[in-house]
């Protein structure tokens, strides 16, 4: 058969906003995991769309191992951002890692699709997409796709039409 074209995507965002749940949500149902733990340094998750072939790397997002993440920047195709947007505190933490992955080397001067969860919109405190977008100010991003949407755990199909809407197009 055709051979799937092979994307490398990486799952950036501070510790606690909800990388794992996500992309544990948007494996097959069969491959799930019941009980998601903090990441230590990165998992690697592997599966597939139609016409792609996914490498997804899952950053642990606590602060002792975000150095880890520009080790990966170079070979990625495309980022999620993932941001619980409950965590108004953190939210300039966020986005100073946010302009640093934007700032570096290997990220800076390449048109890689970014995708932003705004993540955790189901608590009742949690920041609308727009102010978060606001916050970190994304409309900044003049040379990157980029795009916002919310999302809480137990993920919707809108949410997944995105991330494949975000893929195929740079395919
Ligand atoms: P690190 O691996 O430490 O970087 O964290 P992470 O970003 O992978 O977060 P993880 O997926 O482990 O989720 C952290 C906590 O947030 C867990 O207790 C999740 O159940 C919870 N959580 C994740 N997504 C949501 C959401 O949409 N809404 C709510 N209310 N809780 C969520
Ligand atoms: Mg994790």
């Amino acid at each position: 058969g055709l051979k799937k074209k092979e994307v490398n995507v990486l799952c950036l965002g501070l510790d606690n906003s909800g990388k794992t749940t996500i992309i544990n949500q948007l494996k097959p149902t069969n491959t799930q995991t019941k009980d998601i733990v903090p990441t230590i340094g990165f998992n690697i998750e592997k599966f597939k769309s139609s016409s792609l072939s996914f490498t997804v790397f899952d950053m642990s997002g606590q602060s002792r191992y975000r150095n880890l993440w520009e080790h990966y920047y170079k070979e990625c195709h495309a980022i999620i951002f993932v941001i619980d947007s409950g965590d108004k505190l953190r939210m300039v933490v966020a986005k100073e890692e946010l302009d640093t992955l934007l700032n570096h080397q290997d990220i800076r001067s390449r048109r890689l699709p970014v995708l932003f969860f705004a993540n955790k919109s189901d608590l009742r405190e949690s920041l609308s997409s727009v102010k978060v977008s606001q916050l970190l100010c994304l409309e900044n991003i003049k040379d990157k796709p980029w795009h916002i949407c919310k999302s809480h755990f137990l993920i919707n199909d809108a949410t997944n039409h995105s991330v494949a809407f975000h893929f195929t197009h740079r395919a």
